[in-house]
């Protein structure tokens, strides 16, 4: 296989991957969009793999340990990926991160230990300074990646007792300071690493960019968490592109460029949806105050409370419903319900129409698949800044599932959530909400919006109450 064939066949994908992207920026586009980035992958991996056999003269015995890797891995993706929950993504989104960043890790340590069965130099001779300053690098953007996304991980499955694993922040005084001065030690030991080729300085450096990757993940929590999962998409990304300069392989220098600056965007986009400074979250510890009522006692305190009969009499009645829909909705699978009620109410001459905040679910752009998945028509679905101004014209705005995406609460001044833009459905003549009970959202926080005059509350599970409504909607 010649060099211009691999060249070739690297940009070939390249521009799958660049398709991949574009693809994957709409719902009407994404399943295209994968199918790129799935080609994309198959003829990377089997250039690179053609191009290893290549390099080792046709005798590369080490191939059956890769093929076997190749096989393990991506049967145990293909399983987990088939039988994941929609509402577990999030999680297996960061259990990805961290084994891009792990396998960062190994790949650095493997060149270091042999960097001519690398082909970075020939056996005998020390490794070049821009090498070993490449391999610092994606070991170190590696290791934070590994150990923040094992923390996210743990954060966003919410059900471990471990603290560190708790939606909660942990913050502690000197937090920042603490970060710094291991960074800037990470950074100099990285740097001692370059001038000497020292293993006890790159293993003291790795060891404390794993600590640095659990300390920049504790103290972010509740309602900030969106940010977290884009920022350590993006370090993937980095870290693979770092691993790439290294090895001299521009596939996955391209690839992890591609992963590494979309991730950039993506956090950016979200700080802005949540009104959070991109340089607090790139240097970590933030949104502490945000999740800080997390976990604290709510209030009693009465509400209006009415039955999805009622509900469906507001609804039948009403000229324009916008939907809200919210986490409880992916949790009770209710969307394909959603839908058959919406096209009831259509049918009824109700317009009707559906606003996603950015970060409601737990991932990004979960509202959009799960309304995807039920067929909801496309030009029904409004972004925030498109719906926002249509609320105080609503007749209903019913909540389904959402709390935190709806709370007025980020309205107030000295409010935890201050600042972070809502949907703004308390404006609507009527407001509808469905839950299981009064219990707070994932930022931990009370919502006021749940105890107005113009507020019914219809509590149970979104399915069974969505499927009671459209039963009883004539
Ligand atoms: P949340 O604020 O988490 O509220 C969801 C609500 O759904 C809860 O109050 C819960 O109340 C209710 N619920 C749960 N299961 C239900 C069911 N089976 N039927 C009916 N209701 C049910 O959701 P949201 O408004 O979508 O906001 C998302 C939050 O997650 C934000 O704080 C966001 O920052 C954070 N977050 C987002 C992401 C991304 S990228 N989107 C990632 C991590 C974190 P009950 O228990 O009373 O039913």
């Amino acid at each position: 296989m010649s060099m211009n064939l691999v060249t070739l066949l690297y940009l070939v994908a390249s521009v799958c991957f660049i398709q991949a992207l574009k693809g994957l920026s709409h719902p009407t586009t994404s399943i295209r969009g994968n199918l790129f980035g799935m080609v994309g992958m198959a003829i990377a991996v089997l250039t690179t793999a053609a191009l290893i056999v290549e390099l080792a003269g046709g005798k590369a015995q080490g191939m059956v340990y890769v093929l076997g890797g190749l096989l393990a891995g991506g049967a145990a993706g293909a399983l987990m990926a088939k039988r994941v929950e929609m509402t577990k993504m999030p999680e297996l989104v960061a259990f990805m991160h961290s084994m891009i960043g792990l396998a960062a890790v190994f790949i650095a340590i493997a060149a270091v230990a042999e960097p001519w069965a690398f082909q970075i130099v020939t056996k005998g001779l020390p490794i070049p300074a821009g090498n070993r300053l490449e391999l610092f690098l994606g070991a170190a953007i590696g290791a934070i990646t590994f150990s923040g996304s094992v923390i996210a991980f743990g954060k966003l499955s919410g059900k471990y007792k471990f603290r560190l694993f708790q939606g909660a922040p942990v913050q502690f005084s000197g937090q920042h300071l603490l970060n710094l001065v291991l960074g800037l030690a990470t950074v100099g030991l990285g740097l001692v690493f370059v001038a000497t080729e020292s293993w006890t300085a790159f293993f003291a450096m790795l060891a404390l960019s794993f600590v640095l990757g659990v300390l920049i993940i504790i103290p972010i929590g509740g309602a900030d968490m969106p940010v977290v999962v884009s920022m350590l998409n993006s370090y993937s990304g980095w870290a693979a592109a770092g691993i790439g300069f290294s090895l001299n392989n521009s596939m996955l220098i391209i690839a992890g460029s591609l992963v590494g600056s979309s991730g950039a965007i993506l956090s950016y986009i979200m700080c802005k949806a949540m009104n959070r400074s991109f340089f607090n979250v790139i240097l970590g510890g933030f949104g502490g105050e945000a999740s800080a009522a997390a976990g604290g006692a709510q209030e009693q305190r009465p509400v209006k409370s009415g039955s999805a009969d009622d509900a469906a009499y507001m609804l039948g009645n009403a000229e324009t419903v916008i939907i809200v829909p919210g986490y409880g909705l992916a949790v009770a699978r209710a969307q394909h319900a959603v839908n058959e009620l919406a096209e009831k109410l259509t049918h009824k001459g109700v317009t009707v129409k559906y606003a996603i905040h950015p970060v409601a679910g737990r991932m990004p752009g979960h509202m959009n698949v799960l309304l995807a998945e039920a067929e909801v028509p496309y030009d029904q679905v409004f972004e925030m800044e498109d719906i926002n101004g249509e609320f105080a014209q609503a007749d209903v705005a019913i909540i389904l599932g959402a709390n935190d995406v709806v709370n007025p609460a980020a309205l107030q001044k000295g409010s935890p959530i201050y600042g972070m833009p809502i949907l703004e459905a308390y404006k609507a003549k009527t407001v509808i909400v469905n839950k299981r009970s009064m219990a707070a959202g994932y930022a931990g926080l009370d919502n006021e919006l749940f105890y107005m005059d113009k507020t019914m509350m219809v509590f149970g599970d979104a399915k069974k109450v969505v499927e009671d409504m459209l039963k009883a909607v004539e």
